[in-house]
């Protein structure tokens, strides 16, 4: 089997790294892929919305399947227009990835199918929307409806906070056409989740739940990031709350999708908030989490590529889907100033040693072959993945492998997985 991957995070070496480990896979490319990626792939030089080259390169090469990896191609419709040129694709249609794609498209069909989730009103006139929050005041959340790259959401303390945030959502476009409209919900309080599921359009098949810590800094302080760490499973989620969730949550929004003539097929990723009150859906995303997929998948005992051919070729049903009950920590090494302004080009040194930690596995994200070194090229530049018996041993030889590795002003969280302690 022949397969293209499209992206170039750590999820996507994550995703290589898995794909590499079957025994069905003869050949691997990765569009555009960085130097992690390379020890597993041919690096092919295409951007991933470059949608017709990458169908091009996929039919010359008789690639047997096409997995995209990142929301954006996905929300555009590259699935679509690979499956057009007949190529099999792992990945949502344009019409499938507005679960992502526009927040209020999903609070509708949530609350039109009673699905639990978070009380909201979208607005398109920002006055409304203005008006609106001196009437029901705060805290509220405020969102731009479309796809603002993660930071389209401001959970505002205060009326001030929410109308600042309307302003710069809607008047000075921040986030651009994505907030023309937005969202302005209930704020929902509890342990956030994920859960990540394998959907052929009608089966469902659940990957073990993981936790992101998304603040940039120890104690969950400082600005939102894209990811900071993670680990899996969550101890939070029981495995009767996992039923609760799959069966009141995720399997009726595919049940609603499929209905609607655009069943979802793919990997649906729900971000959950565990209430007093029960489970509540805080977003979909139409894609593996990042760096979600790097405990993830580590955990994940079948072969990914005939998971993943099964999954696009509607016949999941089909396949055994099975989970190691080991622990699994991931901590990301981020350039110094992230998500702010950071510089890139530092050398980075240690990483063979640090791969050489019992259960380590170390994942680049945002890092670049240059001569005979690898450099720094983005914000996150490595996901340091350790798995052990418990959560204590993950930690620990985590962090053994993150104190190997060198490069200037690495940033770096030091509590991941702590709360799976508790
Ligand atoms: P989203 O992109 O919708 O997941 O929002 C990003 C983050 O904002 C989430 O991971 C939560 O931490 C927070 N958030 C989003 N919606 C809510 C909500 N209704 N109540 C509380 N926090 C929220
Ligand atoms: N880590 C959050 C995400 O992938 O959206």
């Amino acid at each position: 089997m022949k397969i293209l991957l499209v992206g170039s995070g750590g999820r996507e070496h994550a995703l290589l790294w898995k794909l590499a480990q079957s025994p069905q896979v003869d050949q691997l490319f990765c569009a555009p892929g960085n130097a992690g990626c390379a020890q597993h792939a041919e690096l092919v030089a295409l951007d991933v919305e470059d949608h017709e080259g990458l169908a091009d390169f996929a039919t010359a090469h008789q690639v047997d399947l096409v997995v995209i990896g990142p929301e954006r191609p996905l929300i555009r419709g590259q699935a679509d227009q690979l499956r057009a040129r007949g190529l099999r694709v792992f990945g949502p249609t344009a019409a499938a990835a507005r679960l992502e794609g526009s927040k209020s498209f999903t609070r509708e069909l949530l609350a039109e199918h009673g699905i639990p989730s978070a009380q909201f009103r979208a607005f398109d006139d920002p006055e409304q929307a203005c008006e609106y929050v001196h009437k029901v005041g705060a805290p509220i959340v405020v969102k731009a409806d479309g796809d603002a790259f993660g930071k389209g959401v401001v959970v505002a303390e205060t009326r001030q906070q929410a109308l600042e945030a309307i302003q710069e959502t809607m008047v000075d476009k921040v986030h651009g056409a994505a907030g023309e409209r937005v969202v302005l919900e209930e704020r929902l309080v509890g342990e956030e989740c994920t859960i990540k599921v394998f959907c052929d359009g009608k089966c469902v098949v659940p990957m073990v739940p993981s936790e992101d810590h998304k603040r940039a800094r120890d104690g969950d302080r400082g600005p939102n990031t894209g990811g900071m760490g993670c680990f899996a499973p969550v101890p939070a989620v029981t495995p009767e709350l996992f039923d609760e969730i799959i069966a009141t949550i995720i399997e009726p929004t595919v049940a609603a999708m499929a209905q609607r003539g655009t069943p979802y097929t793919g990997c649906l990723y729900a971000g959950l908030m565990l209430t007093e009150r029960g489970p509540r859906l805080l977003e979909y995303n139409c894609r593996f989490g990042d760096p979600e997929a790097q405990v993830v998948l580590p955990l994940l005992q079948s072969d990914l590529a005939e998971v993943l051919m099964a999954t696009a070729e509607g016949r999941l049903d089909e396949v055994e889907v099975e989970w190691s009950d080991e622990a699994a920590v991931c901590v990301v090494l981020a350039s110094g100033g992230y998500p702010g302004h950071y510089e890139k080009g530092k050398v980075i040194t240690g990483l063979e040693q640090a791969g050489a930690v019992p259960g380590v596995t170390v994942f680049h994200a945002g890092t670049a072959q240059r001569d005979d070194k690898i450099v720094t090229n983005g914000g996150r530049v490595l996901g340091v993945t350790a798995v052990g018996a418990d959560f204590e041993q993950a930690i620990a030889r985590a962090y053994q492998a993150v104190d190997l590795i060198h490069f200037d002003e690495m940033h770096v969280r030091r509590d991941i997985g702590k709360r799976a302690l508790r």
